[in-house]
């Protein structure tokens, strides 16, 4: 755990536009194992759950949730963030954004939130995500994964500007906005109107789905930190928060990776405690599975027990050589604060629409990721009708972009 002085410094600097504060949380679906909706006691258990798990790193505190519209209905404000007022915690924002010419619905549900519950809603919410791999399904790798609707650069960077208008005189006009995508696709220079229309960039991140990588897990800490670097080399500075990883306890092989409690405590250790956890905000997948599709399984604890399946409490040492940080971080040290603002980055997977595809399974690579998907499916699900297949888009993505490295 050698940190040389620009890693810190970057680390200083985007804590520091985050508001001082390096988010810890998990992400959460609009829907549960059986694809039936949640409701506010659901979030609730889960939300009071985070906060209390035994040894844990920090207070996990923050949610990334995948849409604003309650499941089941047309456009009324998803019921997380009635539990999130009633436990204090903070939000991550999302909003679909492929497979759809317009994100009235979303903007609906939002407003009427703001309206329903004032500052008491407004004060928690730390971003928003417009959108979340939408570019990595539109690009070759995506496209060649089945892994769903995607949607063009201009097409992300109207929906933006349609969130910051329909805003703009609201109590969340401050909120900083981001997008959420796979690593890879914020070094191409065709998405860069999306770069530079955000305040934020979210990475999700799964060394287990990188096939053909190594991914044997002594490897995770590695493949992790490229994709990693390349993100923050590619964000301009702009503040990256790391919206989803993990590494599932159970569930088939995938090339090299094994799921296991002890890789996924290993994966903890040399990703999270390493290299995340009160250092840059992170949502961690994840506390409670939603994807019955996905053979993977990521939940951290049994049935929202704050005992936890392995020790959340971190090493003092570790096994991954810090060797690319300097590089990447130095760079982002260097404008984090900047830019528009905003601290935040968090992506978000979400739930999108679509194409079933990818979901479970079909090819291989896509259907699990999950826990992306997992969790936009819910999300998807209630307010469109596509639901579901988003979500699984949202895990194939991951599986894409991991199969790059
Ligand atoms: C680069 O981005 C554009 C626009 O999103 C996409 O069409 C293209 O396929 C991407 N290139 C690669 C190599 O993925
Ligand atoms: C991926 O698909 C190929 C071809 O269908 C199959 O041989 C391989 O075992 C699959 N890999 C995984 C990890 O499922
Ligand atoms: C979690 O709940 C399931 C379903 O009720 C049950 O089968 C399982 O034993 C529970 N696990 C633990 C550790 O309590
Ligand atoms: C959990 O891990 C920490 C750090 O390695 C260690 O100090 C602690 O004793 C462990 N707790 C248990 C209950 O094993
Ligand atoms: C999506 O699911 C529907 C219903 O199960 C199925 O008919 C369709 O073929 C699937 N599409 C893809 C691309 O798998």
């Amino acid at each position: 755990m050698r940190f040389t002085s620009a890693l810190v410094a970057g680390a200083l600097a985007v804590g520091a536009s985050a508001a001082g504060k390096n988010y810890l949380g998990f992400n959460s679906g609009a829907t549960l194992p059986d694809r039936s909706a949640k409701f506010k006691k659901d979030f609730e258990a889960e939300f009071k759950a985070a906060q209390g798990l035994i040894g844990a790193p920090g207070t996990f505190n923050s949610v990334r949730l995948y849409t604003n519209i309650q499941a089941y209905s047309k456009d009324d404000p998803i019921e997380a963030f009635e539990a999130a007022i009633d436990t204090k915690t903070s939000m991550l924002l999302g909003v679909w954004t492929s497979g759809t010419d317009n994100i009235d619905k979303e903007i609906s549900a939002l407003k009427k939130a703001v309206s329903k519950y004032g500052s008491k809603f407004t004060d928690l919410v730390i971003g928003i995500s417009i959108g979340s791999e939408d570019l990595y399904r539109n690009s070759a790798t995506g496209v060649k994964n089945k892994a769903g609707v995607g949607a063009q650069p201009e097409t992300i960077v109207g929906f933006i500007k349609d969130f910051k208008k329909a805003f703009a005189d609201n109590a969340l006009s401050k909120v900083p906005v981001g997008h959420v995508d796979t690593w890879d696709v914020w070094g191409n220079a065709t998405n860069k109107p999306v770069l530079d229309a955000i305040d934020w960039i979210g990475v999700d991140e799964y060394p287990y789905y990188e096939n053909d990588k190594g991914n044997d897990i002594k490897n995770s800490g590695h493949l992790f930190d490229k994709a990693y670097d390349a993100t923050i080399a590619a964000a301009n500075g702009k503040p990256v928060w790391v919206t989803e990883t993990g590494w599932p306890y159970t569930g088939p092989k995938w090339d090299e990776a094994v799921a296991s409690v002890d890789n996924a405590k290993y994966y903890w250790d040399e990703v999270g405690c390493r290299k995340l956890f009160n250092k840059t905000p992170t949502f961690w997948y994840t506390l409670r599975d939603s994807n019955p599709d996905n053979k993977m399984k990521f939940a951290i604890t049994d049935n929202l027990s704050t005992k936890p399946r392995f020790n959340l409490t971190c090493p003092t040492t570790f096994d991954t050589k810090d060797e690319t940080s300097t590089v990447s971080s130095g760079t982002s040290t260097a404008t984090g604060t900047s830019g528009s603002g905003s601290a935040t980055g968090m992506p978000s997977a979400s739930a999108t629409s679509g194409s079933n595809g990818s979901g479970s399974g079909g090819s291989n690579g896509s259907s699990s990721n999950s826990a992306s998907a997992a969790a936009a499916t819910q999300t998807g699900a209630a307010a469109s009708q596509k639901g579901s297949g988003a979500a699984f888009a949202g895990a194939a993505v991951m599986v894409g972009a991991f199969a790059l490295f």
